[in-house]
């Protein structure tokens, strides 16, 4: 059985560390990737506010500094330690570095990452 309690812990450690003076709304993510490692992220927002860059962001960044591999396990948190969805553009994110396998706590669950992006444009349509 998966820990998702401890990997919701560890984005709400990322959460802790999120830069959101505009929205007063910070996020923090957590994923496992296939080797085990843990990456994190927290959302870091700009004065020019299109700029905002999504906790998913620093996490996929963690991923490919760190060694890449493919994310297996993930959670968002905001600043209460509930869990979040991605945002559209964040769930391409994951999709491209987790694939269609990805298990998602979400709101309603765990879920796939085929079922939170459903017939999602990939890399695959690009070959
Ligand atoms: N945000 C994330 O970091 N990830 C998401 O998936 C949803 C939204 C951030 C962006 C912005 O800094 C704040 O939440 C409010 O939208």
């Amino acid at each position: 059985m998966f820990d998702w309690e401890a990997l919701k812990a560890e984005a709400a450690v990322a959460m802790g560390h999120a830069y959101a003076p505009y929205s007063h709304f910070p996020v923090g993510a957590a994923a496992l990737v296939d080797d085990g490692r843990l990456v994190v992220g927290c959302n870091v927002e700009n004065a020019a506010y299109g700029v905002a860059l999504c906790a998913e962001c620093g996490l996929v960044s963690q991923l490919h500094i760190s060694g890449g591999g493919r994310l297996t396990h993930f959670v968002c948190v905001n600043r209460d330690h509930d869990v979040i969805m991605p945002c559209g553009r964040c769930r391409q994110l994951l999709h491209e570095n987790g694939g269609p396998d990805l298990l998602l706590l979400t709101v309603s669950g765990v879920k796939r990452m085929d079922e939170v992006l459903p017939d999602a444009f990939g890399p695959d349509d690009l070959a």
